[in-house]
C-alpha cells in the first residue's frame, strides 16, 4: 500500500481521533484545567504509540507535561524533529461562539466550502500538530518512512514555554536532529502555498504609574495634582510618532529588512484586504506609511498596549483622582532584535517619560527572540519541493507576525534550523471565538508532509 492509499483509506478515523483531542479543554493558563491538560498529553502519547512510534512518554515538568516519542530506523539516516503544542488559549468570551468550543462541529464557510472544524485549538495547534502524527503513521504503517523521526509536543506554548527551555537543555542528546519541522503558522491560500521564514519575537511588559498614596476627592485635589491615568496615557501615546514609528532610542538598531526580492514576493502574494478586515471585523487599517500589510505585520516591529486600567471602573460614578494607573504593553520584534535588550531600552526610556515625583514600575512579563529561517539550505529547498509537488506552484517565503519564542531557542541550544510549514489560514480565528480549521487544510497537510521527508532524505544524500 502506498502512503497516499493509506491516508485515503483512513480519512474518517483520522478526523474522529482529532475530534477526541479537540473535546479536551487543555487550556494551559488556568489551573482549573490542569487535569484536562494532562489528559490531553496522555491522549497525544497514545496516538503516537498507535502511529507506530517508540519510547512514547510523558515528561513531567513543574508545569504541563511534554510528550516525546521517536522512531529510529537507521542511525545513519537524517532525523526530523516534529514540534507542536497540545495546549490551547481560553475559549472566552463564550457567548461569541456559535457552537461549543470543546464540542467540534463541521460547518461550511466561504473560504472552506468543503467544511471546516469549529472548536478551540482546531488550527492552533491541535489540528496542525495532529496532521504530523497521521502523516508519520501513514509512512510507518506502509513501510515508507525514509528517515528517523522524533516528536516533541508541549503543553505550555500559549503561556510562554517556560519549562521547555530547561527540558531541551537537559535532553540535547535525545533531541539530536537535523531539522525541526513545525506546523503552527499560516498558509497564504489554497492556490498559493507559503512557507513561513520569519516569526516575530516578543517583549511583554507590565507598567504602572503611581502619584499618591491613596485615591482622593477630585474636587478638592483635581487641578492641583497630576492624574496618573492621564500621565500614563500621555507616556504611552508618546511611544509612537505620527507615522506609528516607535520612539524608544535604539529600538530599530537591530532591525534589518529582508532582500528586495523577498519583499517583492511578499508584496505580490495574494492579499484580500476585505477578507483580512472581515475576519476580526476590524473597521479600518492603520500602520507605517509605505509598507504593505504583510510587511507591517511581518518585517516591522510593533509596540501595543494590551490592557490599561486604573481608578474607578465599577458601575455608576465616583469623583476621584486615582493614586495609580497600570498597563500591559507588548512589543513584537523582528530580525536580530534581542528581547532582553529591548526590554532594558523600554524600561529606561519609559521611566524617563514620567514626572520625577511619580513612582514608575516596569517589569518584563515574558518574551522571546524573533526567528528567521535561512532559505539557502537543503531543509528549505526540500520544504519548497514538497509544497510545489502538493500545490503545483512554488511556495512564497513569508514573514509572519505571530511568535513561537521557543524556535529561536531551538537554534541557540540545539543548533538546528526550523522549517515552519503551516496549513491553517490567518482568517481561521486563532485565539478568537469560532476558531476553525478547514478539512481541506487538514488533509492537505497530511498529504504534503511525506513529500518533505522524501525530498529531504534525497537531497541530504545527493
Ligand atoms: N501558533 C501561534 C503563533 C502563530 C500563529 C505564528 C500564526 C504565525 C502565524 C502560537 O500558538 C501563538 O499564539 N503564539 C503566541 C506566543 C506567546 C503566547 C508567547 C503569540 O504569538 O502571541
Ligand atoms: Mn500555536
Ligand atoms: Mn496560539
Amino acid at each position: 500500500m502506498t502512503t497516499t492509499q493509506y491516508i485515503d483509506a483512513n480519512r474518517d478515523r483520522f478526523l474522529d481521533e482529532l475530534f477526541t483531542l479537540l473535546r479536551i479543554p487543555s487550556v494551559s493558563t488556568t489551573t482549573e484545567h490542569d487535569d484536562d491538560t494532562h489528559q490531553c498529553a496522555v491522549h497525544v502519547q497514545e496516538y503516537l504509540v498507535r502511529a507506530g512510534l517508540d519510547k512514547a512518554a510523558l515528561y513531567p515538568t513543574d508545569g504541563h507535561p511534554i510528550v516525546y516519542a521517536e522512531k529510529i530506523i537507521d542511525e545513519k539516516l537524517p532525523t526530523i524533529l516534529v514540534y507542536g503544542h497540545y495546549d490551547v488559549q481560553p475559549a472566552d468570551p463564550l457567548d461569541e461562539w456559535n457552537s461549543d468550543p470543546f464540542e467540534p462541529v463541521i460547518k461550511k464557510t466561504d473560504l472552506h466550502p468543503d467544511g471546516a472544524i469549529f472548536g478551540r485549538g482546531t488550527t492552533d495547534d491541535k489540528g496542525q500538530m495532529f496532521l504530523h502524527v497521521k502523516a508519520v503513521e501513514a509512512m510507518i504503517q506502509t513501510d515508507n518512512l525514509p528517515c528517523n523521526v522524533k516528536f516533541m509536543i508541549e503543553g505550555e506554548e500559549e503561556i510562554g514555554s517556560a519549562h521547555l527551555e530547561p527540558f531541551i537543555r537537559k535532553h540535547k542528546e535525545m533531541l539530536k536532529s537535523d531539522v525541526i519541522l513545525v506546523s503552527d503558522t499560516s498558509l497564504l491560500s489554497k492556490k498559493v502555498p507559503s512557507i513561513t521564514v520569519g516569526l516575530r519575537g516578543l517583549a511583554y511588559m507590565d507598567v504602572s504609574v503611581q502619584t499618591a498614596r491613596a485615591d482622593m476627592h477630585s474636587g478638592l485635589f483635581g487641578g492641583a495634582v497630576a492624574n496618573p491615568i492621564n500621565t500614563l496615557a500621555k507616556m504611552i501615546a508618546s511611544l509612537k510618532d505620527d507615522d506609528n514609528k516607535i520612539t524608544i532610542p535604539g529600538f530599530y538598531d537591530d532591525v534589518h529588512f529582508p532582500s528586495d526580492r523577498d519583499r517583492k514576493m511578499m508584496r505580490n502574494a495574494p492579499f484580500d484586504e476585505q477578507e483580512y478586515m472581515d475576519s476580526p471585523g476590524v473597521y479600518g487599517l492603520e500602520g507605517r506609511e509605505g509598507f504593505h500589510t504583510y510587511e507591517r505585520t511581518g518585517i516591522l516591529p510593533t509596540l501595543d498596549c494590551n490592557g490599561i486600567w486604573g481608578g474607578f471602573m465599577g458601575e455608576g460614578s465616583k469623583t476621584i483622582i486615582p493614586a495609580k494607573a497600570s498597563a500591559k504593553i507588548s512589543m513584537r520584534l523582528v530580525s536580530t532584535q534581542d528581547w532582553h535588550k529591548i526590554a532594558d531600552q523600554f524600561t529606561e526610556h519609559f521611566k524617563s517619560l514620567a514626572p520625577e515625583y511619580a513612582k514608575v514600575t516596569v517589569t518584563a512579563h515574558h518574551g522571546g527572540n524573533p526567528y528567521v529561517t535561512p532559505t539557502d539550505t537543503v531543509e528549505y529547498r526540500a520544504a519548497a519541493a514538497a509544497m510545489k509537488d502538493s500545490f503545483g506552484v512554488e511556495p512564497v517565503p513569508m514573514y509572519e507576525g505571530g511568535s513561537i519564542p521557543i524556535i529561536a531557542k531551538f537554534k541557540e541550544i540545539l543548533e538546528v534550523e526550523t522549517i515552519l510549514m503551516g496549513f491553517g489560514f490567518d482568517t481561521d480565528g486563532l485565539h478568537s471565538p469560532n476558531e476553525h480549521f478547514g478539512l481541506w487544510n487538514f488533509y492537505k497537510g497530511i498529504e504534503t508532509v511525506p513529500g518533505f521527508y522524501k525530498h529531504y532524505v534525497a537531497m541530504k544524500q545527493a
